[in-house]
């Protein structure tokens, strides 16, 4: 990325920081915007109780900041979820698991009750599926649910060399058609053997920012 995408990334991540209720636990996603946030976080580490995190990664990073992770069976009540995606819509649909986070982000959103995603302005399309959806899949299940998802038009491509935080694989599904990303997450997330499916859409996220070159807009 370059440094002027970074910026763009900066200002979101910088944005994100507003909506954070003081002495709360938050919800923390992964990938180079969520890094972003975290260094801003770095500089007012007390404004949170602690967090609950979407990966490994993000993990370490939070504790290097000196903020106290939670698993996230221990919270009853998350307010907040702050993370990233690779493809968002203003209808605030998404693409994530380009860092392979995409279960753990999956579950923190489901648990938030707000979910504010940081995006630099490169990533909002008309329609999602330039950026390849990523779906989790049981090891034994990779060449089965292959073969599903090419029968709705995808070109599923092993994620090889990666093995997800829960011990799974990726196929990054390249070629859909995504008309209607509620409905094709519905449908993917009914083949046998997916763990999770990379579109945020039933679901979506509740705020969308978006880093430009002069400021961030908010959707
Ligand atoms: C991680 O699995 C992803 O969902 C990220 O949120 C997404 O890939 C965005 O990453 P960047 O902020 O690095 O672009």
């Amino acid at each position: 990325m370059s440094a002027e995408g970074d910026a763009k990334k900066q200002r979101a991540a910088q944005a994100a920081l507003a909506y954070i209720e003081d002495g709360t636990v938050i919800g923390v996603g992964t990938g180079s915007t969520v890094n972003f946030f975290i260094d801003a976080l770095g500089k007012c580490p007390d404004r949170v109780r602690a967090a609950v995190s979407s990966s490994n990664a993000t993990t370490a990073r939070l504790r290097a900041i000196g903020i106290e992770v939670l698993d996230l069976n221990e919270i009853e009540d998350l307010g907040l979820y702050i993370d990233g995606a690779d493809e968002a819509t203003r209808a605030r649909h998404l693409i994530k698991g380009g860092g392979g986070a995409l279960t753990g982000e999956k579950i923190i959103t489901a648990a938030a009750t707000r979910f504010v995603c940081m995006v630099d302005d490169t990533k909002v399309v008309t329609s999602l599926g330039k950026f390849p959806l990523p779906v989790e899949v049981i090891p034994m299940a990779r060449a089965l649910v292959s073969r599903r998802l090419a029968a709705y038009g995808g070109r599923p491509v092993w994620r090889e060399n990666c093995v997800t935080d829960s011990g799974n694989h990726i196929l990054d599904v390249h070629g859909l058609t995504i008309d209607d990303p509620p409905a094709l997450e519905h449908k993917l997330n009914q083949i046998t053997g997916v763990v999770t499916v990379g579109l945020f859409a039933e679901r979506p996220a509740d705020v969308l920012l978006i880093g430009t070159a002069s400021g961030t807009d908010v959707v």
